[in-house]
């Protein structure tokens, strides 16, 4: 069959949707400066799909040390790879100051987190050795694995007992082939919210010899007393062998970086595909990356304002009887129970009726018959915003019970 004709008539779970959600629920354009408040087709609704935990976004200094990189080096410089012709002091300062701030002895900087993650794991492992890793990764973790030649384990999400028999298993085969194992979950899942069992995978290096790599884009910023993230929260930020955080949610830019020990670093300065056959970051995010750390070191009141709009918006739903599922970070999930008609007529009257906007997940992402309305409070959220949804959910929860969305006609037309 021509590939092109079998993907025009099968075009994926979420591409088959694409007549009736595209524009509204898949691709939707939110306009204006980004903040609480902006613009969808034309009307205010409130946003709470965002991941500007800290509110970074559109900080006047941000804007402005974005502005200042544009305007001194526009984006081509430093031209090349780096390995090659694009290096410069203030990458190399930014990797040092990372380093700092998550208290590691070496960091390097990726052009993407997700094409990092992939290409971190390509670098670290031989097809002597067997990977470990949380069934629930995200997608960058799963395609990393992909690409490992040899054995790989997977572990129920967070599930500790059964890591520790996946372990047994890649250690036999280890022990002929002679490799390492390594483990990889995330520190902050970005879905469910639920924190990695970091501490617990760390007590088991004291039985079994192995790597740890821990992905912690939604951690970076927002857990832990400095905002070194999920590892600094649990305190066992020593037994993470290896860490990645992402410039894509509390510094609000593109980039990201790996931290770890300095011959590791080198290493996959020197190995990482993904790095070294791609032109280097451009000056302006680098500059605006430096100027976000400098933000979150000296204010963690940005940090503070972020967990009292969590605690405020997670006590608030689950006092009305919301299930939020098992989150312990900002990330907050509202389980629902529906079908995917009720899905969208319901998010159509919070969007249109309410002025609410929140992010939704329908089956395949989660089981069939369940309905995840997904809100990521920010520091710039007030007070009253979180009291809003509340009344906006209160009122969508009593008609999903009665039934009422079942009997909502086709509500708009996309196009
Ligand atoms: C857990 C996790 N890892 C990696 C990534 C990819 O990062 P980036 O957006 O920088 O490619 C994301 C999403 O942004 C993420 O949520």
């Amino acid at each position: 069959m021509d590939i092109f004709d079998r993907i025009s008539a099968n075009r994926g779970p979420l591409g088959s949707q694409s007549h009736y959600a595209h524009g509204y629920f898949a691709f939707p354009k939110l306009e204006g400066q980004i903040h609480p408040r902006m613009q969808f087709r034309g009307k205010e609704v409130l946003t709470w799909s965002l991941n500007n935990y800290l509110g970074l976004a559109n900080h006047p200094e941000v804007r402005q040390a974005d502005i200042d990189g544009a305007t001194e080096f526009g984006m081509a410089y430093p031209m090349g790879a780096r390995i090659m012709s694009g290096n410069s002091t203030l990458h190399e300062q930014l990797e040092n100051e990372l380093a700092d701030f998550v208290q590691k002895p070496g960091a390097l900087l990726l052009n993407f987190g997700y094409q990092g993650v992939v290409s971190i794991i390509d670098a670290l492992v031989s097809r002597h050795d067997a990977i470990v890793y949380d069934a629930e990764s995200h997608a960058c973790i799963i395609d990393g694995v992909r690409l490992h030649q040899g054995k790989r384990f997977v572990f129920p999400h967070n599930n500790i007992e059964n890591l520790e028999k996946q372990l047994e298993r890649a250690k036999r085969l280890t022990d002929e082939t002679g490799g390492g194992i390594l483990v990889i979950t995330e520190g902050m899942f970005g879905m469910s919210g639920n924190l990695g069992k970091l501490r617990e995978i760390v007590e088991l290096k004291k039985k079994y010899d192995f790597r740890l790599f821990v992905d912690d884009a939604h951690g970076f910023g927002t857990l832990g007393a400095t905002g070194a993230g999920t590892a600094e929260h649990l305190g066992c930020a020593e037994g993470v062998d290896l860490i990645f955080y992402t410039f894509a949610k509390s510094m609000a830019s593109i980039g990201a970086f790996v931290a770890g020990q300095e011959s590791v670093i080198e290493y996959l300065r020197y190995n990482m595909r993904s790095q070294i056959f791609a032109k280097s970051l451009p000056m302006p995010l680098v500059i605006g990356a430096l100027k976000r750390l400098e933000l979150i070191r000296n204010h963690p009141e940005y940090r503070e304002k972020l967990w009292t709009i969590v605690r405020a918006l997670q006590g608030g739903l689950k006092e009305k009887g919301f299930n939020i599922g098992t989150t312990e970070s900002p990330v907050t999930p509202v389980l629902l129970n529906g079908e995917l008609s009720e899905a969208t007529a319901l998010t159509f009257d919070l969007r249109e009726n309410h002025g609410i906007f929140c992010s939704i997940v329908v089956y395949p992402v989660v089981p069939k018959g369940v309905i995840m309305l997904r809100l990521i409070p920010t520091a710039m959220h007030t007070l009253e915003d979180v009291q809003e949804t509340i009344v906006a959910f209160e009122a969508m929860g009593a008609k999903l019970a009665k039934g009422l969305y079942n009997k909502t006609p086709a509500p708009f037309q996309t196009a």
